[in-house]
């Protein structure tokens, strides 16, 4: 059996996995975070010690200790490493930088994206990242690539910190997404940008469930 695959790129912030949830749920498509990966493997540094800028060698020597694994709850996603479910641990500020460093990793990057080729054979996917589109999924029935003013981007995530009751600083959330855009963008291995194939889908102006139509209109047309 064929599956259908809908890829998803964008910067940091801009409603990729929101939107991709959403619209994953409504059309029956198991949600694909692969971003939680680099967070997952990012967080294993950070607990190991090790200095992913300066010391990358000493992360690449223990990949095959890195052991990155997604099961599904009724919640959604769920990341665990080495065995423990970091669901939540990979979301702190730390971890998001550091998995914009570790992502510059060709040998990380070549390990994650096993793993997501893999997950995408045997379901209907919504993935979404930095690299789906041209690399990950090249021959994705549907490419879209999710984006929205830093501005806006840094506000919506401001928003939601401060739902959660948690102290933040809307400079710096933005700073730290400017930062991240930068990394993502102009690293060596598959950069972040726009492939030629993908639909550019601004949420600047829309609302959110705005945003999880137009996806689903994109799957729609070719079911
Ligand atoms: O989507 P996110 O913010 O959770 O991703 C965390 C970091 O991982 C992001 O800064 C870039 C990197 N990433 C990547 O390089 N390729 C992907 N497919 C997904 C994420």
């Amino acid at each position: 059996m064929d599956y259908i695959s809908v890829a998803v790129d964008g910067p940091a912030g801009a409603g990729k996995s929101s939107v991709s949830k959403a619209a994953a749920k409504d059309m029956g498509f198991t949600y694909i975070d692969t971003g939680a990966m680099y967070r997952a493997a990012a967080l294993f540094a950070i607990e190991n010690g090790i200095d992913i800028k300066n010391n990358r060698k000493n992360l690449v020597s223990r990949l095959d200790e890195i052991k990155i694994d997604i099961k599904y709850e009724d919640d959604g996603q769920h990341v665990f490493l080495c065995g423990t479910d970091v669901s939540e641990h990979i979301r702190r500020e730390d971890v998001s930088v550091g998995a914009s460093d570790v992502a510059t990793i060709p040998e990380v990057r070549e390990k994650l994206v096993q793993l997501q080729r893999n997950m995408a054979k045997s379901a209907n996917v919504i993935m979404d990242g930095r690299d789906i589109c041209e690399h990950v999924l090249p021959d994705a029935q549907v490419k879209i690539f999710l984006t929205a003013s830093v501005e806006s981007r840094a506000k919506r995530r401001y928003d939601e910190l401060k739902d959660k009751g948690l102290s933040c600083d809307i400079e710096k959330i933005k700073s730290d997404m400017l930062y991240r855009d930068k990394n993502d963008s102009t690293r060596e291995v598959s950069p972040l940008r726009q492939a030629n194939d993908a639909v550019l889908l601004d949420t600047t102006e829309l609302s959110f469930y705005e945003a999880v139509e137009k996806v689903k209109e994109l799957i729609r047309n070719v079911l």
